[in-house]
């Protein structure tokens, strides 16, 4: 008679759920870094899942909803948004190669081309963000390997023209890649219109409650996606399925919590515009603002992101307005359901042309919040401004 297992064996082979699962609305979360196989000959079978690193089930839900959105060969997921822009670069560059780069990048994208790729062996440039496509070009050199586009830029909201950079950095066999966290992968489809890498932090508008970090790159072909796949392998990137799950909950909600932030964001905007104490407001979506052309041409929405220029007064007025408000916290982030505000002046020095405005920048992010009480908000924070100015 064969012995019965002692506890300490019992308890470690007890507990498998049997046969399939019941079907639920969202995936299973599925944890797991050992992946079991059937048989000895299909350890080394590559076709199949061999271990959890690169996702399982839930990772893969959500990377199959990012395809969708994305129209996308491939999507691969990152552990934050930085890590998906840092990691797309990583997967095509290698030394001696040079990347064009919008002077109007996300700061710590920047820190990481600087310091990062320069000691890697790859040269980096700046372009201004409003570079026109044929001069863009014409800065290319023969080593140019890839462009890298952030439309608007997410501090000073300029627009650029990525459907024509595409197109003639296609000719010349180089590489593009667009920050289009803004528009949160709904309001403007990058590789549709010829970008080759289409990044998102999912931190912010796909999130949308401001609690998980991560990134996606979408790959425009099976090539790119070989490429993102070798990198994440190389480096080890992996992401929870607790974290894919939270984003694949916030993609349900996207269109709909897009389309508050969107209608808000310009009825606060549009208001903004018409005070006194406001020089220019910029939000690319409202007419009349800077490239708001370039965005009603390629964009079909707007994110509740965006600037306004206050009239020139002393930083002291600046603080006073900001720490006056009550429904906007004051902090970095964006795209989740409170509003956020912030000066961005001090973030400018890093540019190598620093931007030109009448007086100092604030950022908007209007959050989900009834408009009405926000404008009120504001309202009452813009006369500090004109008691310190
Ligand atoms: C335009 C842009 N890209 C990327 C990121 C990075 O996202 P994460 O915070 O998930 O690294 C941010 C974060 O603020 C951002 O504003």
């Amino acid at each position: 008679m064969s012995r019965r297992p002692r506890d300490s064996t019992r308890l470690i082979r007890a507990g498998h759920p049997r046969g399939p699962l019941a079907r639920t609305v969202g995936p299973p979360i599925q944890k797991g870094s050992t992946v079991l196989v059937n048989a000895a000959a299909a350890l080394y079978d590559e076709r199949r899942p061999t271990y959890g690193r690169g996702g399982l089930a839930t990772q893969h839900a959500l990377m199959s909803a990012l395809v969708e959105l994305e129209g996308a060969s491939a999507v691969r997921l990152f552990p934050s948004g930085l890590a998906a822009m840092t990691g797309a670069m990583l997967a095509v560059l290698e030394a001696g190669d040079e990347v064009l780069v919008t002077d109007a990048v996300y700061k710590p994208t920047r820190r990481f081309c600087n310091r990062a790729l320069r000691r890697f062996g790859i040269a980096v440039r700046y372009y201004p963000p409003r570079t026109k496509p044929n001069d863009l070009m014409a800065m290319a050199s023969p080593a140019t390997r890839l462009i890298v586009l952030e439309s608007p830029g997410s501090l000073t909201f300029e627009m650029q023209d990525a459907p024509a950079i595409a197109e003639l950095a296609r000719a010349r066999g180089i590489l593009t890649l667009m920050d289009n966290t803004w528009a949160a992968g709904l309001f403007f489809k990058p590789l549709e219109r010829g970008i080759d890498l289409s990044v998102q932090a999912l931190t912010k508008y796909v999130g949308g409650h401001s609690d998980v970090f991560m990134g996606s790159a979408a790959a425009r072909d099976d090539r790119l996606a070989e490429a993102l796949d070798h990198a994440i392998w190389d480096f080890g990137w992996a992401v929870s399925p607790e974290d894919a799950y939270q984003m694949l909950r916030g993609l349900r909600t996207l269109p709909t919590r897009m389309a508050r932030h969107e209608a808000s964001g310009l009825a606060v905007a549009a208001w903004l515009a018409g005070r006194s104490q406001v020089a220019q407001v910029l939000h690319p979506a409202l007419p009349g603002a800077p490239d708001h052309e370039v965005w009603r041409r390629d964009f079909t929405g707007a994110a509740g992101l965006f600037g306004v220029v206050l009239k020139p007064c002393h930083t002291r007025a600046v603080h006073a307005f900001l720490d006056g408000l009550r429904l906007f916290g004051l902090g970095f982030s964006w795209g989740g359901f409170e509003s956020l505000a912030l000066d961005c002046d001090p973030q400018f020095g890093v540019r190598v042309q620093r931007p030109r405005f009448a007086g100092p920048v604030v950022r908007l992010n209007v959050g989900l919040e009834d408009p009405d009480d926000l404008i009120a908000d504001l309202e009452r924070s813009l006369k500090f401004l004109s008691d310190e100015s």
